[in-house]
C-alpha cells in the first residue's frame, strides 16, 4: 500500500509577492503523491501553540486564483526567533522545544519551509535538534541567497521599484527635478542595481560600492550641461551616510530597520547641486503585488521539487534555480554565504557602460 504521508508547510520572514503560488504548487504536488498538506499559521508561532494552529489544505481550494494572490494566506512572521524569543519584558527566551513539540503533535512526516536566509538557518537549526525531516524553499525580494541564482519574490519586486521609476520619469522631466527612489534589499543592492538600470536611472547607489557625494554631483552637472535638467537617483536602503554608518529607524519592541538614506541624500543633493529634489522611499509596497509571471513560474517549479525531495528521502536540502535548471544543495551551505552585488559582474558593467554613475567616480 502506498503510504499516505502527512507533510506540512510554513512562510517564514517577510512575505512577498509568489508565496500562495508556491503553496498552490506544494499542495497540487502533494495531491500527486495521495498525500495530506497541513499549513501552519503564522509560521513557527504557529507551531509553539497549543494545539498548534494549523489548516488541511485541500487541492480543490487551489485553483487558478490563489496563484495571483500577493501576501500568504498561512501568515508570516519575522520576529518571533524561537531559539531568542523576544518578551514583552526581559530577556528573549528559548522556545525551540515548543515548536519540535508542535511538529510532532500535528504527527507530520516531513516539512516544507518556505523562507530567507534567516527563516532557513532557524528552520534547519530546529530541524536538527527536533529530528524533522526538513527541505527549504527560497523567498526573498532582496534575492541575497547563496546558490540560487533567484529567490521566489524579487522578480515582482524589481519590476514595482521598474514601474516606479516609469512613473517618477515625467513628474522629474515636467519640474525638472532630481527624483530620489529609495529601495529596500537589505544589505544586498540587487533591487537598486536591476531597477535602476530597466527604469532608465541616471545614478545607482548599493552598499556594495563606496560613493562620494562629489561624483553624483559631476554626474548630474553633466547631465545639464547634455542639456537634461532633471535625473533619476535609486538608493539602495542600505547605503551608508556620509561618514559611513547606515540609517536605520527605530520601531515598537526594540526593532530597527534600515531606511533613511534617501532623505539623507535628498538633503546632500539639494545643497550642493541647488537643484529641487524630492524623495520617494518605496518601502513595502515593492512585496505587496500579486507575483509577475516570473515569480509565478519560480515557485511553481520550486514547489514541486520541494515535494519531489520529500519522496525521494532527501532531507537538510534547500532548492535553488541555477544554469536554466532546478537543483537543490545543503541548507547550512546554502545560506552560509549571502549573495550581494557581484561588483566586478556583468550587471555591474553593464549600468557602467550605460554611463550611470555609481557613486565611486
Ligand atoms: O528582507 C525583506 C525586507 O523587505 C528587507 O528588504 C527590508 O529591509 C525588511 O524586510 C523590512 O522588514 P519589515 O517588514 O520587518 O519592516
Amino acid at each position: 500500500m502506498v503510504e499516505r504521508k502527512r507533510i506540512g508547510v510554513l512562510t517564514s520572514g517577510g512575505d512577498c509577492a509568489g508565496l500562495n503560488a508556491l503553496l498552490r504548487a506544494v499542495v497540487l504536488r502533494a495531491a500527486d503523491y495521495g498525500w495530506q498538506v497541513f499549513g501552519i499559521e503564522q509560521g513557527t508561532l504557529g507551531l509553539m501553540e497549543s494545539p498548534p494552529r494549523a489548516q488541511l489544505l485541500e487541492a480543490s481550494a487551489f485553483d487558478g486564483s490563489i496563484l495571483r494572490r500577493g501576501g500568504t494566506i498561512l501568515g508570516t512572521t519575522n520576529t518571533g526567533d524561537p531559539f531568542a524569543f523576544p518578551q514583552l519584558d526581559g530577556d528573549p527566551i528559548d522556545r525551540s522545544e515548543e515548536v519540535i513539540a508542535g511538529y510532532n503533535a500535528l504527527g507530520l512526516d516531513a516539512l516544507i519551509g518556505i523562507g530567507g536566509d534567516g527563516s532557513l538557518a532557524i528552520l534547519n537549526r530546529l530541524a536538527k535538534q527536533g529530528g524533522i525531516n526538513f527541505v527549504g524553499v527560497p523567498k526573498t525580494i532582496d534575492n541575497d541567497i547563496g546558490v540560487t541564482e533567484v529567490s521566489v519574490g524579487y522578480d515582482t519586486a524589481v519590476a514595482i521599484a521598474t514601474e516606479a521609476l516609469d512613473r517618477l520619469q515625467p513628474t522629474a522631466a515636467s519640474h525638472r527635478r532630481v527624483m530620489i527612489l529609495e529601495v529596500m534589499g537589505r544589505d544586498a543592492g540587487h533591487i537598486a542595481l536591476n531597477a535602476g538600470i530597466a527604469g532608465g536611472a541616471d545614478v545607482i547607489l548599493v552598499p556594495e560600492i563606496p560613493y562620494r557625494i562629489e561624483h553624483i554631483v559631476r554626474k548630474i552637472r553633466s547631465l545639464n550641461e547634455m542639456g537634461r535638467d532633471f535625473a533619476l537617483v535609486v538608493v539602495a536602503e542600505a547605503v551608508p551616510n556620509e561618514s559611513g554608518n547606515r540609517i536605520v529607524q527605530k520601531y515598537a519592541g526594540g526593532q530597527s530597520r534600515y531606511g533613511g538614506v534617501g532623505h539623507f541624500l535628498g538633503e546632500r543633493l539639494a545643497e550642493t547641486t541647488h537643484a529641487e529634489v524630492r524623495v520617494t522611499v518605496l518601502g513595502h509596497v515593492q512585496r505587496g503585488a500579486a507575483p509577475n509571471s516570473r515569480d509565478r513560474l519560480m515557485a511553481s517549479v520550486f514547489g514541486v521539487h520541494a515535494v519531489d525531495l520529500i519522496e525521494q528521502g532527501r532531507f537538510g536540502r534547500m532548492v535553488a534555480w541555477q544554469d536554466r535548471h532546478v537543483v537543490d544543495f545543503d541548507i547550512d551551505a546554502a545560506v552560509a554565504a549571502p549573495a550581494v552585488v557581484d561588483i566586478n559582474g556583468p550587471i555591474v558593467r553593464t549600468a557602467r557602460g550605460l554611463g550611470i554613475c555609481l557613486g565611486d567616480q
